[in-house]
């Protein structure tokens, strides 16, 4: 069964190499046999979050949780803001907490530094809601690393393969597991909280 891959891009320029990233890995995971979707925060402009039965309900929004459900993993791009991942990527994360659970996600950084603060924020909003994450991330200038044509670092192309790869076969170990898991009735394992009663 082919893993079905959402890559969201949390920039909200227009052109932006986070979406262009996203773009490439999504490429690159339906060589490995993925089924991709993409959501850019830009196109989507969701409302800022509010709590169940306050929430606006946009056309962005339902599309959003149609492919948040729909997804076994996820790519996240988010240009580096003040160290920082974008608001909008926050707010988009925001939205969600048991849908996330049990599904693997990687991470993209736009910045001039090395993004890892921002890559590290993504991990810890996933992680608090049981989401799992690749071991690392990529990030890329986009000034340097990318020119009209595409990605012109060779290294940087090497690496967004590698997490396209990763993410593939990785994604689906993790995904049938959590499957068995969530059929089986073993108690020790944290995926007993999310079978259905
Ligand atoms: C509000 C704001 C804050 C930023 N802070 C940083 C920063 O702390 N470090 C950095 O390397 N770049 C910073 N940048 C630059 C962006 O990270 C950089 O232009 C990035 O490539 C934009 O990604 P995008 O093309 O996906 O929109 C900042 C940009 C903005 C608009």
């Amino acid at each position: 069964m082919t893993l079905k891959l959402l890559g969201v891009s949390g920039s909200m320029r227009e052109g932006a190499h986070s979406a262009r990233a996203i773009d490439f890995v999504l490429d690159a995971a339906r060589e490995h046999g993925a089924e991709t979707r993409m959501i850019s925060l830009r196109e989507l402009d969701l409302p800022m979050y509010r709590p169940r039965g306050q929430a606006i309900e946009t056309d962005g929004v339902r599309l959003a949780n149609e492919l948040v459900v729909w997804a076994e993993a996820f790519v996240l791009a988010s240009p580096d803001y003040h160290g920082s991942m974008s608001g909008a990527m926050k707010n988009f994360l925001d939205y969600y907490w048991t849908e996330l659970a049990g599904k693997l996600f990687g991470y993209l950084c736009a910045s001039h530094e090395k993004g890892l603060t921002v890559m590290d924020q993504m991990r810890t909003a996933v992680r608090q809601c049981y989401g799992w994450s690749l071991p690392y991330g990529v990030s890329f200038n986009g000034e340097e690393d990318f020119d009209k044509a595409g990605i012109k670092t060779p290294a940087v192309e090497r690496r967004l393969r590698m997490l396209s790869r990763d993410l593939v076969v990785y994604g689906s170990l993790i995904r049938d597991q959590f499957r068995r898991d969530l059929e089986s009735d073993t108690p020790e394992t944290f995926v007993a909280r999310y079978r259905k009663q």
